[in-house]
């Protein structure tokens, strides 16, 4: 078969386009090789291409020169910058030229083709909108992390985002869930439609309804015009359900019948509505605990749950952390207009190591209030919040009482029989040192140092 996706790798040496294109090829992506700029330009031109992958270094040339012909040329495909370990800051540089993202040699396979996929998601949606230069402001998928579970993410989202299939995503509080139901509707053919959102949890259970399907004058007191509602709103477009679990019985029953017929009436109102929409709900809480429990309609919960999507909280992917990490740094110094610190390798191992009850949010509100109050330099350790180190210092000291180590073992238990052997032969001899030492066959000079060692006195 055909690959369908060509990636053009650039790159001076010939070890790095082997193993690139090993990768990409196994993958089933159609990979184009040039040695320099030249090259690649007249790959451009004359082939499909998807994605370029493009060493910061390409001999005498350099990749920063390479993104400022792409923007020039309005050549539209994300680019990939290849950079040296130990040069992120370069990278840094290219990704605020344009560049797509940076990869550090040496990546591992799950690294690049995670960056891949995201970078084939963002061209598809570009090509779908077909404008050739990036308008500023439009979505990439802007969410941050290779590690495995949120590659599988990527996946459902790339899978699920052009269907009009319904999604239940959950997660804890500040895991993303509102970042990927944006992503579902921006990847979508809906993406120019309205992306409505409603949160269930924070509108009163008597105006929900209203809220949802629009009222006509006169429904109830203070409705003086009539108005249309969040599904109407959503027409053709994407409503997304935030907080699904908090709604009340009463409504899920209304909003199960309109699911299952398809139109519905404004509040007061006679006429019935259609419209077609893409629903999405999230929640925080466990839904079909809830159905158990009663508190959740079973036959709304299958409606809504047609393609589950799942994220982990923070501390099961913590190699996701340094990377989170480093990108609310560099979103912070932005804002506040200041220059961008690097994190020392200890802070960096304590943010890792952080367990994150609050997620992704608080880690980045962790930064953003680091970011206010840092002058400059290196993030340190003590720069950190008290609840961190509090909670390193909880786990050192907890290691400290961990069981000890075999020598460890082994001296406490001897000094436990010596102590046990010395107290019966103090006790036969009613406590006469000399007669307990020969009993013990040590000298008597060394039955007392070793009582006093051992508080025997
Ligand atoms: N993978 C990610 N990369 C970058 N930023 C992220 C990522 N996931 C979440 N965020 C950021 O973290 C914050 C919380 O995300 P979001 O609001 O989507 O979480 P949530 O699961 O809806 O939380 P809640 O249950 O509290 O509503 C947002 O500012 C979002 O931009
Ligand atoms: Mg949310």
């Amino acid at each position: 078969m055909k690959p369908e996706k060509h990636v053009l790798v650039i790159d001076d040496e010939d070890n790095i386009r082997k193993i690139l294109g090993a990768m990409l090829t196994q993958e089933g992506y159609g990979v184009d090789e040039a040695r320099n700029l030249s090259e690649a330009k007249a790959i451009l031109k004359a082939s499909e291409i998807q994605v370029v992958i493009c060493d910061l270094r390409i001999g005498r040339e350099d990749g920063l020169s390479f993104l400022r012909w792409m923007k020039e040329d309005r050549q539209s495909q994300p680019v990939i910058i290849l950079t040296a370990h130990g040069t992120v800051d370069t990278a840094v540089d290219a990704m605020k030229q344009g560049a797509f993202d940076y990869l550090a040699k040496p990546f591992e396979r799950s690294e690049l083709l995670s960056v891949i996929r995201k970078a084939l998601l963002t061209f598809q949606y570009h090509e779908g909108s077909r404008i050739k230069t990036i308008p500023a402001g439009t979505p990439q998928l802007s969410m941050i992390g290779q590690s495995g579970k949120m590659q599988r993410i990527y996946q459902l989202i790339e899978k699920v985002a052009p269907t009009d299939t319904t999604v239940l995503i959950t997660g804890d509080s500040g895991t993303g869930k509102e970042l990927v139901a944006q992503a579902l509707h921006d990847f979508s053919p809906r993406k120019d439609k309205p992306f409505i959102k409603i949160n269930c949890a924070a509108i009163p259970g008597t105006l929900m309804e209203s809220e949802l399907f629009g009222y006509e004058k006169g429904a109830f007191t203070g409705a003086n015009g009539s108005k249309p509602g969040r599904f109407e709103l959503a027409d053709k477009g994407t409503l997304f359900l935030d907080e699904i679990g908090e709604m009340s019985m009463e409504m899920q029953v209304k909003l199960l019948r309109v699911l299952q017929e398809k139109t519905f009436e404004r509040v007061g109102g006679l006429r019935s509505i259609s419209v077609d929409v893409r629903l999405i709900a999230a929640t925080n809480r466990d839904l079909e605990q809830l159905v158990k429990e009663e508190r959740f309609r079973g036959d709304l919960f299958y409606r809504l749950n047609v393609v589950p999507v799942h994220l982990p909280p923070l501390r099961e992917r913590p190699d996701d952390i340094p990377k989170l990490a480093r990108f609310f740094v560099n979103k912070f110094s932005e804002r506040l207009k200041k220059l961008e610190p690097s994190i020392s390798p200890e802070a960096l191992e304590l943010l890792t190591q952080f367990p994150w009850p609050g997620n992704i949010r608080q880690l980045e509100n962790v930064i953003e209030r680091l970011m206010v109050i840092h002058d400059d330099g290196i993030i340190q350790p003590d720069h950190l919040p008290e609840e961190i180190l509090e909670f390193e210092e909880e786990r050192f000291r907890k290691t400290q009482e961990a069981p000890n180590s075999l020598k460890d073992v082994v001296k406490d238990y001897t000094r436990k029989i010596e102590k046990k052997m010395i107290e019966e032969a103090l006790s036969d001899t009613s406590h006469n040192v000399t007669q307990a030492a020969r009993k013990l066959n040590i000298s008597r000079k060394g039955l007392q140092l070793k009582m006093k060692e051992l508080g025997l006195r």
